[in-house]
């Protein structure tokens, strides 16, 4: 249910029956109970294009509102403010209508966009990190609400398989067999360890490391192959990761930078073409103004960087597939690169005016002491490691409360502690920098996947414990029951919401609201107690059904899983 735009279609009439002109109506949520469940705040404006006071117009707009249906009361409070309560026997209605519905009450999107999301991107000479745990997070959530709401989305994973590195890599792998087969390739880690430690013991080595950069950019079939079959290892890892963590990027999503390669001349050529880029002492360079530091597109050398490469993306984006809307989830260090890039795109005329790019930026994981996390000795963290350890300690916390078999656990620790890494990356404002803490993340209080997991299985638990069918409307019957079906037809808005501003937190603080709402109504409102009446006892039950509805989707958009009992 799209509460606030029906809500500014009845303030609309009124203000055209009132004989009152206003162009964009914005309905905000009531800050406080005793304000209301939504306010409308227009009227100050309105008051100074129309010289009037502002008390004045809130009070003839409040004649005019509708309040037979969806509308129970409205009222003018401070220099002009209309705070809007709900009626209960609409919201009644409104809840009971959903209750079978496998969308919870929310409808598609009017004009579907086709967006490409572009995620993760690790780099395939460098064990994936943090950062790309992150944007693998983020990006999968944005990529399934967007499809959720009935956009075409496509997956673009920039993976980054290019570049002078790959020549020392494929130089060590040759030397340990061609195969693409060897054991050392399954712990990357050591395979560019042991790469490293050759190019600087043996110059012969480095020579040939050296060698083979030339060779794979011309093209040289053997060494292709062996970086093939290196890109194709190191892939294997990353899916792993994907896999373990419930990410949805498959093979087909990759669209690696070595992909756009032979579009990188042409690239160039329209920047000088356009008059966009101009040499510099030998290389070709973009200067957007005189605060910005000018971008180098072709080095002297001749080789292309990481720029040119997403200027080329960025042209068979929008001229082969077509997308309306780029979204990039990246590090918020990239944002100058991604404002460079997209002014140069739309000037030189690779990306139409009117697609929108937008880069999705979040900040840096950090360890207990407030430092960018890396594992004790200083390297990267391996996130396979990571994701275990997170696994292990969700064990250890539910292992003592209910009757498991083994494999039960195993299964129900792996959705509690993945869930736990996945919500507490999501819940924070993602251009936030936050800290790793797991004790945090695996608790049962707060805002945290545990806490919503929780609600559901005991949700569950009451129904059942009732053991028989729920049938029947629901019915709003005092305060909290307002509030708790307020909460749940407020979904489709804040689906909506979270995915304009590609903001996966808005989402997070809903379920902890409504968990919290939920929690609060089970208090006071007993439901299979036997003094309570039947239709009444439905009705709660219904409303329990459906906040379990609710969690379950929104979980499963933040790619979590709910469990039955824990
Ligand atoms: N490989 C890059 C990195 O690790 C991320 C790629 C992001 N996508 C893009 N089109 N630039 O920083």
């Amino acid at each position: 249910m799209k509460i606030k735009s029906e809500l500014s279609k009845i303030i609309e009439t009124a203000l055209t029956t009132a004989n009152i002109n206003a162009d964009e109506i914005v309905i905000s949520d009531a800050t406080k109970p005793e304000f209301g469940d939504y306010q409308y705040n227009g009227v100050m404006k309105l008051a100074k294009i129309l010289k009037q006071n502002p008390r004045q117009i809130a009070m003839n707009v409040v004649e005019h509102i509708d309040i037979t249906g969806m509308v129970a009361k409205v009222e003018v409070a401070g220099p002009g403010f209309i705070n809007i309560w709900l009626n209960d026997n609409w919201l009644a209605t409104q809840t009971t209508a959903i209750l079978e519905d496998s969308r919870v009450g929310v409808g598609k999107v009017e004009k579907p966009q086709r967006v490409v999301v572009d995620y993760s991107g690790p780099n395939m000479a460098k064990q994936m990190h943090v950062g790309h745990l992150r944007s693998s997070i983020i990006g999968d959530t944005l990529a399934t609400l967007l499809e959720f709401l009935g956009d075409e989305v496509i997956r673009q994973n920039h993976i980054g398989d290019w570049g002078t590195q790959f020549g020392m890599l494929i130089a060590h792998l040759e030397e340990l067999g061609t195969d693409g087969n060897t054991q050392e390739l399954k712990d990357l880690e050591v395979f560019y360890k042991n790469a490293k430690v050759r190019f600087d013991e043996s110059e012969e080595f480095a020579n040939k490391a050296r060698d083979y950069v030339v060779k794979i950019q011309s093209g040289d079939a053997h060494c292709l192959k062996l970086w093939q079959s290196f890109i194709d290892a190191s892939l294997g890892h990353c899916e792993e990761v994907y896999e373990q963590l419930n990410v949805n990027l498959k093979k087909e999503d990759v669209r690696a930078e070595s992909f756009y390669n032979d579009q990188l001349p042409q690239v160039i050529e329209t920047l000088k073409e356009k008059g966009i880029s101009t040499n510099s002492n030998g290389a070709e360079c973009v200067f957007l103004g005189d605060d910005e530091t000018p971008i180098i597109v072709q080095k002297s050398d001749g080789g292309f960087l990481y720029a040119t490469t997403d200027l080329a993306a960025l042209n068979f984006r929008d001229k082969e597939l077509k997308a309306d809307r780029i979204c990039y989830v990246v590090d918020a260090r990239q944002a100058q690169h991604f404002k460079q890039v997209f002014t140069i795109a739309k000037q030189a005329g690779m990306v139409k005016e009117e697609v929108a790019l937008e880069h999705i930026g979040f900040g840096t994981m950090m360890d207990k002491g407030g430092k960018p996390f890396k594992t004790r000795d200083g390297g990267t963290v391996k996130l396979v490691d990571l994701l275990n350890e997170a696994v292990v300690r969700a064990k250890e916390t539910i292992k003592e409360r209910e009757a498991h078999s083994d494999e039960a656990l195993d299964a129900l620790a792996k959705s509690i502690g993945i869930g736990a890494v996945k919500y507490a990356d999501l819940s924070i404002s993602r251009e936030s920098n936050y800290i790793f803490n797991l004790e945090k993340m695996i608790s049962f209080e707060g805002n945290t996947s545990l806490y919503m997991q929780y609600a559901y299985a005991r949700i569950q638990s009451i129904l059942r414990k009732h053991n028989a069918e729920v049938s029947g409307e629901i019915i709003v019957g005092d305060a909290i029951e307002h509030r708790l079906a307020l909460m749940l037809l407020k979904f489709e808005d804040t689906l909506s919401k979270s995915a304009k501003e590609a903001t996966p937190h808005t989402i997070t603080s809903y379920l902890y609201d409504l968990v919290t709402v939920f929690m609060k109504f089970y208090e006071l409102n007993p439901i299979l107690r036997d003094d309570v009446d039947e239709a009444t006892k439905m009705s709660r039950l219904q409303l329990a059904t459906l906040t379990g509805n609710v969690i379950k989707k929104g979980l499963e958009i933040l790619g979590i899983d709910v469990v039955d009992k824990i």
